[in-house]
């Protein structure tokens, strides 16, 4: 297939285009670049052994959009573009609006107008808004607790609408927490100023950028007290995205589906520490600070349903998640701005 990659040179993206090309399809990114290094162009043309079409512009461009779709010919699409940052969003609330369901309306309406019928959605998990119920399954009711993961609910909503209305064929993938980098090294999670999340911050605590981490809470009701997460590696977040593709192909009859893309395991923060520390071999120090706003104890995935409709199952453990990371910030530890 011929796919268009919106976000693609983003961290969960350029992971995903190198094995899209592997599969042997046939990919074309677009990239604002707001949040993403034009350095991992040349990285990923050499992951990939060819050149990669690349375009810079803001997807929420109309214009810019319909005439990359009236000379795409794309199959399909893989849309990942978007803000991400869950406490930003509180602070800047229309621009998350605007980036993410904007970028949603104006490829919609392309692809309507240039009958492509195949969208792979990035979703999150963060669709479950403050559920307790884990592991979550796909069929639990969404909500939100901040504009970020509303965005998502909404992006949700108006594809899922689209779609049932003779629109593209529609997969959102709803992702836990993606961490590790490609096994060479050289691509990887290069998050601008201080990282949100939890992995980054512990590489950078790791390789000496940052002197502490801060540990947001130990008093969850947990074996160790700080809180649960299913982190999983972006090599099989990728290779989710490649089975979605290739199931929506084969299953023309589906009009949407979501599926959640988890380990169905849940390691604590403490865990994660120390983990990091017998990968790097470097010690990382932390404090335990209070709970984060926002933050469940405990979330992870029921991933039953990727595994038996899409035959993808999360591959990697926690100590090769941890050595990747490893591996991309210790060649790496100015990020893409060495
Ligand atoms: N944490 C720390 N210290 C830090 C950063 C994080 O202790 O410096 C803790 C958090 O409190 C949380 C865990 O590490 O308990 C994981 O936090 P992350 O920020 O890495 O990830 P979240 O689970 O909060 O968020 C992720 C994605 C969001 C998504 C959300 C729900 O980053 O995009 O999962 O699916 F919305």
């Amino acid at each position: 297939m011929r796919v268009l990659v919106t976000g693609g040179a983003g961290y969960i993206g350029s992971h995903t285009v190198v094995q899209l090309i592997a599969a042997g399809h046939e990919v074309v990114i677009v990239d604002s670049f707001v949040n993403a290094s034009p350095s991992v162009l040349p990285r990923l043309e050499d992951l990939a052994g060819t050149s990669i079409e690349t375009h810079s512009f803001d997807v929420r461009d109309v214009d810019k959009t319909s005439a990359l779709f009236a000379e795409g010919r794309f199959d399909a699409v893989i849309h990942f573009a978007g803000l991400k940052a869950v406490g930003e969003s509180s602070e800047i609330p229309l621009e998350y609006y605007d980036n993410n369901l904007g970028t949603t309306f104006s490829l919609l309406r392309a692809m309507q107008r240039h009958e492509v019928g195949t969208l792979v959605f990035s979703s999150s998990a963060t669709v479950y808004g403050e559920t307790t119920t884990v592991p979550m399954h796909e069929d639990l009711p969404t909500s939100a607790t901040n504009p970020y993961g509303w965005t998502k609910v909404m992006q949700e909503q108006i594809l899922s609408d689209a779609a049932r209305a003779g629109g593209p064929q529609i997969a959102l993938l709803r992702y836990f927490n993606p961490v590790g980098a490609h096994v060479s090294g050289t691509i990887g999670e290069d998050p601008q100023g201080t990282p949100n999340n939890l992995m980054p911050f512990i590489a950078q605590v790791a390789v000496g950028r940052r002197a502490r981490l801060q540990v947001f809470g130990d008093d969850y009701p947990t074996p160790d007290g700080t809180a649960l997460r299913d982190y999983i590696h972006v090599e099989d977040l990728a290779a989710g995205h490649v089975a979605a593709l290739e199931h929506l192909g084969a299953h023309p009859e589906i009009d949407v589906r979501a599926w959640n893309l988890g380990t169905g395991q849940g390691s604590s923060v403490l865990e994660m520490v120390r983990a990091f520390e017998a990968a790097s071999g470097r010690p990382v120090p932390h404090d335990v600070a209070p709970r984060r706003r926002g933050d469940l104890a405990v979330c992870y995935a029921d991933p039953t349903r990727a595994e038996s409709e899409l035959g993808w199952r999360a591959q990697h453990t926690i100590e090769r998640m941890c050595a990747d990371t490893w591996r991309w910030q210790a060649a790496n530890p100015q990020g893409y701005n060495a």
